[in-house]
């Protein structure tokens, strides 16, 4: 055998079955398919890590009926050979230059063709390692990222699973507390229970008693049946109580009686009924700010904050950035979201997301991707199709302000990486200590502040804009990528974009 990949040769159209007879006899190992039906059965069975569709002058079939076979085996490499004339249809000519890595003509040039063969092939190896990587990095928690807050994060859940008290989870919108809430029930002896998710914030005030602790029959116009609430609903499991901020006063003592006796009466109810219930509260406010406001009861906020966890914003682990992107194009590519030909992010698309402060969070590049990989026209997603300003190359800089400028990042994407830990940033740079040191006061980067790369002056003033508030992101973009990329004038306020509203 000549290679250390499978090759799937699908014959469409005219003499072209020579092609793999040639390759058999030249020691090629080739599993052929002489139509779209046999290649989807031999595709059923095994993942070919390259495909090679030898077509006629027409290949016989409708390219839609094509393109889904390509889509079918999205690991794989493709390469076609054909006849000069099929080129001459639009669509297929479209379908190679959007989905295939390369092509030959026919009459084939063997060499040239087992050239091009051992390319794809080294690229699907590529490929597989790179999705080992990839699967490494996501946990059976869902939840993606290697960096060293991750890492803390995962181990602190792992933690408090162990554990029956309550939790509370900080973070900005969108970080993932509400993933980080699913985790910990995961990994609890309550697993096998429910899991009940309530947004305090989204049910109204009029309603929020008889939802979490349920109401008797008759207990008010309307209330026609008895009602279990969220409460008993998650007996046995855990309540997820997210925005706990919001949770009306009156409520809070509620809640707390909950939380001391285990027990809640229903509303028009007399009994106490006892409820097995784990509470995993979240807020993205600062609920030792409202206590001190008189917004949160503060027996209820100590009650809550016996084991607490802070989610880090997404601009505090930007090393988590390209894993977390190519997790989410992974999963609109499984929903058949993508088109064929978009195979990645191009490495600007890369740069750029790293430089992006990330206001959303985590949510806030899901939509990203997802919207990029619905729009682009591309192969490769670029900076404007995720919304995003290409980061300056120090063109047009002297040598020494683009030194200066690649310095002052290098140290700064370090630090967030290492979890501004300055040994392993040191050790990483390949400079002691005290150099390091030395370099963040040159460079005015403080331990605890956090790397903005080309933060002055490699900018352009438009580009700097994108880097403020969702609406003036918005303007700002637009005027930015009007001039080349019309399709990207859109207007969204990506920091709460996509976010489930009034669920329960
Ligand atoms: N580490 C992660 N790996 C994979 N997906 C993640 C990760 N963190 C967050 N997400 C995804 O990002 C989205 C937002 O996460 P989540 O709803 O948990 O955030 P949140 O902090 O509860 O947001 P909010 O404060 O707005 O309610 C979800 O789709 C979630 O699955
Ligand atoms: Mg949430």
């Amino acid at each position: 055998m000549k290679q250390a990949f499978s090759l799937l040769c699908l014959n469409l159209g005219g003499p072209s079955s020579r092609v793999a007879e040639q390759l058999l006899a030249a020691g090629w190992e080739v599993a052929q398919a002489p139509d779209l039906a046999s290649a989807a059965r031999l595709q059923a069975q095994r993942r070919f890590a390259v495909s090679l569709l030898v077509a006629g002058a027409a290949t016989g079939v409708p390219e839609s009926a094509l393109e889904t076979c390509v889509q079918a085996s999205s690991g794989s490499e493709w390469l076609a050979v054909c006849e000069p004339e099929a080129l001459d249809a639009p669509a297929f000519r479209e379908l190679v230059l959007g989905s295939f890595l390369g092509h030959v003509l026919l009459p084939l040039d063997l060499r040239e063709l087992e050239a091009l063969l051992r390319h794809a092939g080294q690229r699907a190896l590529l490929r597989q390692r790179h999705e080992a990587d990839r699967r490494h990095a996501i946990d059976e928690l869902g939840m993606v990222g290697q960096g060293p807050a991750l890492t803390r994060l995962r181990h602190q859940i792992r933690k408090v699973a162990a554990t029956e008290a309550p939790v509370l989870i900080g973070g900005e919108s969108g970080s993932g507390k509400e993933l980080a809430a699913r985790a910990i029930h995961q990994c609890s002896p309550r697993s096998a229970g429910p899991f009940v998710a309530v947004n305090c914030g989204a049910i109204s005030p009029s309603l929020i008693q008889s939802e979490l602790f349920g109401h008797e029959r008759g207990a008010f116009t309307g209330a026609s049946s008895e009602r279990r609430g969220f409460i008993e609903a998650a007996s046995g499991g855990t309540i997820f109580l997210d925005e706990i901020g919001d949770l009306p006063i009156e409520l809070q003592t509620n809640l707390l009686r909950f939380l001391q006796e285990k027990t809640i009466s229903r509303v028009g109810g007399v009994r106490n009924l006892h409820v097995d219930v784990r509470v995993v509260a979240a807020s993205h406010v600062d609920l030792a700010e409202a206590v001190a406001v008189g917004q949160f009861r503060e027996d209820l906020f100590y009650r809550l904050n016996v084991l607490s966890i802070d989610v880090a914003p997404l601009r505090r682990r930007k090393e988590d950035v390209p894993i977390l992107a190519e997790f989410f194009f992974q999963q609109c590519a499984a929903k058949g979201k993508t088109a064929t030909r978009v195979r990645g992010f191009s490495r600007q698309a890369v740069t750029a997301m790293l430089a992006h402060e990330w206001p959303g969070n985590v949510r806030e590049l899901f939509n990203r991707v997802q919207r990029a990989v619905v729009m682009t026209d591309r192969r490769l997603i670029a900076p404007a199709d995720l919304g995003l300003a290409a980061v300056d190359n120090p063109v047009g800089m002297g040598l020494d302000a683009a030194r200066t400028v690649a310095e002052r990042d290098v140290i700064g994407l370090t630090l967030t990486r290492v979890g501004r830990n300055i040994t392993h940033a040191a050790r990483e740079l390949g400079v002691s200590r005290m150099t390091l040191y030395r370099l963040m006061e040159k460079h005015g980067i403080a331990l605890d502040s956090e790397s903005r790369p080309h933060a002055t002056p490699a900018w352009p003033a438009a580009a700097q804009a994108l880097r403020d508030p969702p609406a003036r992101l918005i303007d700002a973009a637009r005027d930015v990528f009007a001039a080349d990329a019309p399709q990207t004038a859109f207007r969204a306020d990506w920091s709460r974009a996509g976010k489930p509203a009034g669920r329960a």
